[in-house]
């Protein structure tokens, strides 16, 4: 009897299925699946924001970009450990409804506009430290208009490096705002298209 691969959806005998399911995901692979759902990141990406919720507990996340959701649910889970909001912003729906999940707030909105820039500026400027996560429409502009409101011990990170966010839309910003690279190791030897970056002291 054979049974077909959920991703290539090709027949493969049962025996066989484990093992042709672990070929079928690679680490790197784009894009795969998270619950079960299309998302615009590898798996290795996972890995990276596991290092990084190990390093820091935040009070408050903000995602730019939801797409599917699948992300989204994914960062809440950690929040949500630890009783924290997550704040995830798209105008477009979700597939996944991240309304129902608690301390989740899904936001649709355009992120072109200056009231919806403004809420997120304050939402950074809440006290405690923020997490801040760039993987919307256009990331150099983001960057660019978020990172100055990031308070000391805040991160920032990007997606979609170097593809659409690259060191000559960061570089000067990151020495004028004093921020400090962190997992870069992680980041470039698993090709997670990510960086990442803490506010420090002067
Ligand atoms: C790269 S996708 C996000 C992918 C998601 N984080 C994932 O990994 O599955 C970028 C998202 O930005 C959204 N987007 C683009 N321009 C936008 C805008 N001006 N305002 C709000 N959302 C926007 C799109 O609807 C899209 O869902």
């Amino acid at each position: 009897m054979s049974i077909l691969c959920p991703y290539c959806l090709k027949p493969i005998a049962q025996d066989h299925f484990i093992d042709q399911i672990a070929r079928e995901i690679p680490l790197l692979k784009l894009p795969t699946k998270v619950f079960g759902i299309w998302v615009q990141h590898n798996y290795a990406s996972l890995y990276a924001f596991q290092e990084l919720f190990s390093l820091f507990d935040f009070e408050t996340v903000i995602e730019l970009g939801t797409g599917s959701g699948a992300i989204s649910l994914f960062l809440w889970q950690h929040q949500h450990l630890r009783k924290k909001p997550i704040y995830t912003f798209d105008h477009r729906d979700p597939q996944i409804p991240l309304w129902e999940y608690p301390s989740l707030f899904y936001c649709k909105e355009d992120l072109t506009t200056i009231e919806v820039i403004q809420r997120i500026q304050q939402i950074i400027k809440k006290e405690g430290r923020t997490f801040i996560y760039c993987d919307n429409g256009n990331k150099p502009q983001e960057f660019k208009t978020f990172a100055p409101f990031l308070k000391i011990g805040d991160v920032i990170g990007v997606h979609d490096w170097p593809s659409e966010i690259s060191k000559e839309h960061t570089e000067s910003l990151i020495s004028e705002i004093n921020l400090k690279e962190i997992l870069a190791d992680f980041t470039t030897q698993y090709a997670t298209h990510q960086k990442f970056w803490l506010r420090m002291e002067k």
